[in-house]
C-alpha cells in the first residue's frame, strides 16, 4: 500500500510539470527501434497487412473500430467476396450492405462505408483519397482511422490513437489522469513517437503491442520491447494504469416486443427509420414499457401506435437481455395474433408480412436474431 501511494505521488509529480511528457531524441530513437524489432518477429500476420490497396485497408479499419480482430476476420473475407471494389460497393443496395454487416454491431459503420463509397466514386473517380484533409471529410472517418489508413496504404507519417495505443502510452508515461482527460497530450506523444521512415510498420506495431503484449488486465511486461522505458513498469503500476474513470451504471429499458402472426402463418416486421440507432435494420415491432404498465398492455399500446392495428397478446416466447454501448435493454417477446386493421408504417420506414423461411433475407439487430432462433425452436 505504502509503495503504491508512493508510486502515485511520483507520477503526479512527473505529470504536474507540464501537460505532456517530453521524451528525449535518444529515448524516441530507442523506443522506435525496439518496437520495430519486436514487430518483425512478433507482429500478427493479418489479411489487410498483405495489401496496400486503400479500399481493403479502409474496410478493415472500419470493421476494427469497435470490434476485435478475431470477430472481424470472417466478416472481412465475406465482405470482400461480396463487394470487391469501391465501385461495386457504391452501386449495391443499402439492405445488402446491412445484411453483410449483421452481427458486427454499430451499424452506422456499414451505412457510412456505403455512403463513403458513393462519395469516392462521385468525387474521386473511385480512387480513395490520399491526403489527411480529404480523408477526414469522409463520413465515419476520424483522426485515428485516417492515420491508420494513410499510414498503412500510403506509408504516410500520420499517427494514430486508438484505445490500445492510449493504454500503451498511459503506461509508458505513467499517466496520472484518466485517458479522456489527457487526449491532447496523448496525441502529442503519438505524434512525437511515430517513426518517420517506417510509419506503416510503426503504427501497426503500436497496435499489436497494445493488443498482444500491453493488454488491459495482464500485460506481458517480461516480453515487452518498451519495458526498459516504461514508467508504469518501473513503479509496478502497470495493472492499475490507465486510471479508470468512475463509471455510472448503464440505464436500463424494458421493451415489449410482438411477434404478430396472421392467418397465412406470416409475421409482421418493420424497418427502422434511416436516421437513428440501428437505422435501416428490420425488427419485430414493440416499444418501451411505461411505468406501471404490464408487458401485455405495453405491446397492445405500442402496436396500435406504431402500426395502427389491434392484436391479441398470447404466449411469452423469450426474454432477451442485451447491452448497447450506452444502455441495456430487456426484450420481453410475446406471440400475438392480428385481430383488426390494416397495418401501416406509422413510425417505421416500411412493413412486411414474411414467413419464417423468408426472414433471413432481412438484416436484423443482434438481439432480434435470438427471437428468430426461438421461433425456429433453436436454442442460442
Ligand atoms: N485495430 C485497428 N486497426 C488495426 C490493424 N490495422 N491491425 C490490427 N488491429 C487493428
Amino acid at each position: 500500500m505504502i509503495e503504491q501511494n508512493l508510486g502515485l505521488q511520483l507520477i503526479e509529480t512527473h505529470w504536474a510539470a507540464g501537460s505532456a511528457v517530453n521524451l528525449s531524441p535518444l529515448d524516441l530513437t530507442r523506443l522506435r527501434r525496439s518496437l520495430l524489432h519486436w514487430y518483425n518477429s512478433e507482429g500478427r500476420d493479418l489479411p489487410w497487412r498483405q495489401s496496400r490497396d486503400p479500399y481493403l485497408i479502409w474496410v478493415s479499419e472500419i470493421m476494427l473500430q469497435q470490434t476485435q480482430v478475431k470477430t472481424v476476420l470472417p466478416y472481412y473475407d465475406r465482405w470482400l467476396d461480396q463487394f470487391p471494389t469501391i465501385q461495386y460497393l457504391a452501386q449495391v443496395d443499402q439492405q445488402q450492405v446491412l445484411k453483410a454487416w449483421q452481427g458486427l454491431g454499430y451499424y452506422a459503420r456499414a451505412r457510412n462505408l456505403h455512403n463513403c463509397a458513393q462519395v469516392i466514386v462521385r468525387e474521386y473517380e473511385g480512387c480513395f483519397p490520399s491526403t489527411l484533409a480529404e480523408v477526414l471529410r469522409l463520413p465515419g472517418i476520424g483522426r485515428t482511422t485516417a492515420g491508420a489508413i494513410l499510414s498503412a496504404a500510403f506509408d504516410q507519417p500520420v499517427s494514430i490513437l486508438d484505445g490500445n495505443v492510449k493504454r500503451v502510452l498511459a503506461r509508458l508515461t505513467a499517466l496520472s489522469r484518466p485517458l479522456n482527460q489527457a487526449i491532447k497530450p496523448l496525441w502529442k506523444l503519438t505524434d512525437q513517437l511515430i517513426d518517420l521512415e517506417h510509419p506503416r510498420d510503426f503504427n501497426q506495431a503500436l497496435m499489436d503491442l497494445g493488443a498482444i503484449c500491453c493488454t488491459p488486465r495482464s500485460p506481458d511486461c517480461a516480453h515487452c520491447p518498451w519495458q526498459f522505458s516504461c514508467q508504469a513498469y518501473a513503479l509496478n503500476l502497470q495493472t492499475q494504469l490507465p486510471m479508470r474513470e468512475p463509471s455510472a451504471p448503464l440505464p436500463h429499458k424494458a421493451i415489449g416486443v410482438a411477434v404478430i402472426w396472421n392467418n397465412q402463418q406470416q409475421i409482421l416486421i418493420d424497418k427502422r427509420p434511416e436516421k437513428g440507432l440501428l437505422g435501416g435494420l428490420w425488427e419485430f415491432p414493440g416499444g418501451k414499457v411505461e411505468p406501471g404498465e404490464t408487458i401485455e398492455a405495453c405491446i397492445r399500446r405500442e402496436i396500435q401506435e406504431e402500426l395502427g392495428i389491434e392484436v391479441e397478446v398470447g404466449d411469452h416466447l423469450i426474454t432477451i437481455d442485451h447491452a448497447y454501448s450506452h444502455f441495456r435493454i430487456t426484450l420481453n417477446v410475446h406471440h400475438c395474433r392480428h385481430l383488426r386493421g390494416e397495418p401501416q408504417p406509422l413510425e417505421s420506414d416500411e412493413i412486411r408480412w414474411v414467413t419464417l423461411a423468408e426472414i433471413d433475407q432481412f438484416p436484423f439487430p443482434k438481439a432480434n436474431e435470438q427471437i428468430i432462433a426461438a421461433l425456429r425452436g433453436e436454442g442460442i
